[in-house]
């Protein structure tokens, strides 16, 4: 059912009006639709208000699984990683990662820099590009000094602006200039500080371009396009990998450790070549990072957007991991820009944000980078280790058996003894409804 009825001033309605304008609208049985709604909302009314207030028209919550993967031993401290993910395997797979790695030193990670930029996007048509950089150049330090006050904070916690500079990009498009700001944000992610620090230097640039005396009409003109902080932070970079020597690898398939270790590494090999395959083995390191990101409150959109730019920074999409295997060493690591932040936004609002924090150790930003970067690699781990030896649908199904018997709304007494059923073998969609049938008719499964 599709409603025919546009609707003005829908955010001023309360709640209850909203609700009752959506159900009646749209749904042909809206009791039901009401009651599945009601059924999300929080029944302590302050978490509630919490949620309705992250965002505009809020009518309910939409739960994600907030699941955990324990002994994830990292730069020697032991971890148990929040995350927070609808897909069926993939905690259980950087559970398998974690008790892997535990034993052979776990993971390794460096933070390699925190740097952020923004732009100030503008249009200047004067003809000569000199006038332009003269007149930055003379009012380069307003930039600084007239922002002060609002980097005061930043720079009592050792950050701050750390450069400006004018970027011609007449080349590409007529007209194009950016002032180029870069920043340290320390432990947040400083999308608002940035923004607001580029939109002070955007009415500077229009009050210095009609007071300075040495510019002609022409020189005048200049039109800001936008100011935004970019979310492509390829100097926001961490490593982590993991080590060991060869005969360590030994895997529970027919495969020898070295036959395993060759074939894994050609697997990333082919990840490195291959876009078609680049995507989906940075798709599986995505499953790692984004469970990990949203459950610590972080933005798994920027997240996104700017590991893929980055897997494309040479002009070919590639992959984030890599594998050398030289003699009987075996390395395996991941390069990733992770632009995080573990003080505003959410972090101190969402109770379960709160909650993975502390689980974490309450890490600063450049731990939670190292944090996610090697969840990332040994989700990437997990999924190379199956997809190399037994096949990813094994595992994946495995999981994935609940899924189907629930949409069977199979009783709890039928799922257990098909989950048993199938405990050794691959479960697949048609096998699983034709046992379930055999079990609903009454048979008992041996
Ligand atoms: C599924 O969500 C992720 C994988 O496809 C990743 C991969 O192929 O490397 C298993």
């Amino acid at each position: 059912m599709t409603s025919t009825n546009p609707i003005k001033g829908f955010s001023k309605l309360t709640k209850e009006a909203k609700t009752e304008w959506l159900i009646s609208n749209y749904f042909e049985e809206p009791d039901r639709a009401l009651q599945l709604l009601k059924s999300y909302w929080h029944t302590d009314q302050n978490i509630q208000k919490l949620h309705d207030e992250f965002i505009e028209n809020t009518l309910t919550n939409f739960y994600l699984p907030f699941g955990v993967a324990p002994n994830f031993l990292l730069n020697d401290t032991l971890y148990c990683l929040p995350m927070a993910i609808e897909e069926s395997s993939v905690v259980a797979a950087m559970a398998k990662a974690a008790n892997f790695w535990l034993d052979k030193g776990g993971f390794k990670s460096e933070v390699v820099s925190t740097k952020k930029v923004g732009h100030v996007h503008f249009v200047w048509r004067g003809d000569d590009a000199t006038h332009l950089h003269r007149f930055f150049q003379s009012i380069r330090d307003r930039f600084f000094t007239d922002t002060e006050k609002i980097t005061a904070n930043m720079r009592a916690r050792g950050g701050g602006i750390l450069d400006i500079e004018l970027i011609d990009k007449t080349s590409l498009e007529p007209n194009y200039y950016q002032i180029k700001g870069t920043f340290e944000t320390c432990d947040s992610m400083g999308a608002n500080f940035i923004n607001t620090i580029l939109e002070s230097w955007a009415s500077i640039l229009r009050d210095e371009v009609l007071l300075t005396q040495h510019l002609n009409d022409a020189d005048r003109e200049i039109e800001v396009i936008m100011c935004i902080l970019s979310n492509y932070t390829p100097e926001c970079l961490v490593r982590s990998e993991v080590s060991c020597s060869v005969d360590r690898l030994v895997e529970g398939s027919d495969m020898s450790a070295r036959e395993f270790a060759e074939k894994f590494e050609r697997a990333i090999h082919v990840a490195e070549i291959e876009p078609y395959r680049a995507v989906t083995h940075n798709k599986g390191i995505m499953n790692g990072i984004d469970s990990v990101v949203i459950a610590t409150g972080n933005d798994f959109r920027a997240t996104e957007a700017c590991a893929h730019a980055y897997a494309a920074r040479n002009g070919r999409y590639s992959s984030l991991t890599h594998c050398e295997l030289v003699g009987n060493d075996f390395r395996f690591y991941i390069e990733v820009p992770l632009a995080l932040g573990t003080v505003g936004g959410i972090t101190s609002l969402h109770p379960m944000v709160k909650f993975a924090s502390e689980l974490l150790g309450r890490p600063n930003a450049t731990e939670l980078m190292q944090i996610i970067a090697s969840a990332g690699l040994a989700q990437n781990f997990s999924a190379l280790r199956s997809l190399t030896t037994t096949g990813i649908q094994k595992g994946h199904m495995k999981m994935h058996l609940l899924n189907i018997l629930n949409q069977l709304e199979a009783t709890e007494a039928e799922k257990a003894m098909i989950v048993n059923y199938f405990k050794s073998d691959v479960p697949h969609y048609n096998t699983v409804v034709e046992v379930f049938k055999r079990v609903r008719g009454g048979e008992v499964l041996s």
